[in-house]
């Protein structure tokens, strides 16, 4: 399982970095604009502090101005992945993409049916959105399992990337759903480890070794 950062912060992905086990980078517009620092500035900021895909996402919706934007920001770096909408011009531009080389990653995903045509329009990774369907009330995670299937059942090389990830539950059942990737605000990053037996299970033996050397 790989673990990306969703974060366009710069001081959560150095900090994500300085633990060795961050594979990647996902931002969206939203992330970029919370930031404040200019686009190509950050995205190539970013990929100095991580040697890995950094998925960055066009702000324009015809297939002819995505294709040229999605261009110019591969051209950036050679860790630049292009993150597109899943709508039609979005998988026409994956396509035009995909077919010069360009690794692409389609956003917004809610359905196995959309995740299936990303993968037939080459897509590299599909983001499905967990948390986003959970927060209407739909098994966010189901959709994992069911792209699984899709995917297995094809044979598509798509890669599952589980975006929206609200809490280190979703984690656990993306790793259990067969999720290829799992992109993690900083803050659930930092939980990953957090157990209770564990923290008491650690003062214990210090303690117990105390005793023994006193
Ligand atoms: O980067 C896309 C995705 O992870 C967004 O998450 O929490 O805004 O639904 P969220």
């Amino acid at each position: 399982m790989k673990l990306f950062i969703d974060s366009a912060e710069l001081s959560e992905i150095e900090a994500a970095a300085k633990t060795g086990l961050i594979d990647g980078v996902t931002t969206n517009p939203s992330l970029v604009a919370k930031a404040g620092v200019p686009f190509e500035k950050l995205l190539l900021r970013i990929c100095e502090l991580i040697d890995g895909p950094i998925s960055a996402e066009v702000t324009t919706l015809t297939a002819p101005e995505m294709i040229a934007q999605g261009k110019q920001l591969a051209k950036l770096h050679k860790n630049i992945v292009v993150k597109l909408p899943l709508t039609w011009e979005g998988l026409k531009t994956c396509s035009a993409l995909s077919a010069e080389g360009i690794r692409t990653n389609v956003t917004l995903c809610f359905s196995e049916v959309q995740a299936m045509m990303a993968a037939k329009a080459g897509a590299t990774y599909i983001s499905p959105f967990v948390g986003r369907l959970d927060d209407i009330g739909q098994d966010g995670m189901g959709l994992i399992r069911g792209i699984r299937q899709v995917y297995d059942n094809y044979g598509y090389e798509t890669r599952i990337l589980v975006a929206s990830i609200r809490h280190v539950d979703h984690m656990r059942q993306s790793v259990l759903a067969g999720g290829d990737v799992g992109t993690l605000p900083y803050k659930v990053f930092q939980q990953l480890l957090s157990h209770p037996l564990t923290d008491s299970g650690l003062a214990r033996f210090m303690k117990d070794w105390e005793t023994m050397k006193g």
